[in-house]
């Protein structure tokens, strides 16, 4: 199964990881650490091989690929050695990604992101196209009528107001041509009703939202510890430090509100009741793609006996999400070949605020995608 993978925000540093990363395991120059869709319990012929993907995406900085992944290279997010083993293909890559294109109106822009998906799908010879939004966090926008219904929503794009933010606009344009869609960031995306019904309307899935890569990764797996174990969570704080472009960006309130938010969502589910404390993200421009998550917990066992514990987690976060926006790419696209429309809450697992969850805890997440691996056509194990 040829499939495209249309990174929105391409030469970011999270596309830029992904690109590099795949680039190296279709060339068997690294090992595939990281990418669960590579293990034992979820590894399937039902998945388009890596070798069978082909990358691409918009971007609105002109800065080329190559510079990028020489300077995550500089910066020890990817080894120097793969950049310069694979300097032409990035090259050939960097010309799959376009500027962002912009019309008087937003149906008008949407007319043209949907052509440039278009003409991806037919240059390639694609069987399926997965839209990626790893572009910049954006800030929650005011709700508007046209966000509940389809018509009201088309007839407003014509409009000289714009009534999407960009990633639901991205998202808007993937289902008007059939492709699928996974916001890997707490931007809006797809969660809007009347998206939902332009995704059922094109019979397309979408999954979302928010990569879970650290220290909210630690909490769906540490919460339910507590849970099981009739623990009592009073307080739960965290403070993140981190740095480059996701870190500057969520410096600003707004954006910086989205990402919390999602962040301390994962408690409130899993406990069963919302422990004090918040998460805070602070931006050190030091450590670039390299976080320091601390986190505070305090908590009450028989007889209400005090204790407390903390961590600390410093992962690089391009390395993390990467692999799993291959991931992402893949399982979306065999869902979408196995028919599937609408949201994709199996997907879960990878998601800190996963659309319509039955579960949040890690391995709850994890039965349910293996599961659904198992059933696709083909996928059986
Ligand atoms: N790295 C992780 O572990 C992780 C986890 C969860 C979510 N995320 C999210 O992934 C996103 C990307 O993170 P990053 O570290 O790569 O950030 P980044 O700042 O390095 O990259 C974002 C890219 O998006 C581009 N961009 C901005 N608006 C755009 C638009 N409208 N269309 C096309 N391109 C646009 C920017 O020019 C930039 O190149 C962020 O929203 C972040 O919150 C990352």
């Amino acid at each position: 199964m040829r499939t495209g993978v249309w990174l929105i925000g391409a030469r970011g540093s999270v596309a830029a990881t992904s690109i590099v990363g795949w680039l190296a395991l279709r060339a068997g120059l690294a090992e595939p650490t990281g990418c669960v869709t590579e293990l034992p319990g979820l590894r399937s012929p039902a998945l388009p091989a890596l070798g069978e993907l082909v990358l691409g995406g918009h971007e609105i900085t002109e800065t080329p690929l190559l510079k990028k992944a020489e300077a995550l290279a500089a910066a020890g997010v990817v080894p120097a050695r793969l950049v310069d083993a694979l300097h032409d293909e990035l090259v050939t890559v960097d010309g799959d990604v376009r500027p962002l294109p912009a019309a008087d109106t937003q149906a008008g822009t949407a007319a043209l992101i949907a052509a440039d998906l278009a003409d991806f799908r037919s240059r390639h010879a694609l069987d399926e196209v997965v839209v990626v939004n790893v572009s910049t966090t954006e800030p929650a926008p005011a709700p508007l009528p046209a966000h509940a219904d389809l018509a009201a929503l088309e007839e407003a794009l014509a409009g000289p107001d714009p009534v999407l933010p960009p990633s639901s606009l991205a998202a808007y344009a993937a289902f008007t041509v059939g492709c699928s869609y996974v916001d890997f960031t707490p931007s809006t995306g797809a969660r809007l009703p009347a998206l939902h019904e332009l995704a059922v309307r094109h019979g397309v899935p979408y999954a979302g939202h928010d990569g879970k890569t650290g220290e909210t990764l630690v909490k769906s797996v540490l919460a339910p510890m507590f849970a099981l174990r009739n623990l009592r969570v009073r307080t739960w704080s965290g403070i993140n430090l981190l740095g480059g472009g996701d870190g500057a960006n969520l410096a600003e309130p707004a954006a910086n509100a989205a990402k919390t938010a999602s962040k301390q969502r994962v408690l409130g589910e899993t406990l069963g009741y919302q422990p004090q404390g918040t998460t805070r993200i602070e931006y050190v421009d030091d450590i670039g793609d390299f976080k320091t998550a601390w986190d505070l917990i305090t908590f009450s066992g028989f007889l209400g006996t005090a204790m407390r514990m903390e961590f600390t987690w410093h992962g690089c976060d391009s390395a993390l999400a990467a692999p799993l926006v291959l991931d992402l790419a893949r399982l979306t696209a065999a869902a979408h070949a196995a028919g599937r429309h609408g949201p994709l809450p199996e997907l879960g697992f990878f998601f800190k605020d996963p659309i319509d969850a039955t579960a949040h805890s890690l391995d709850e997440q994890w039965r349910i995608l293996a599961d659904f691996v198992g059933s696709l056509p083909g996928g059986e194990h």
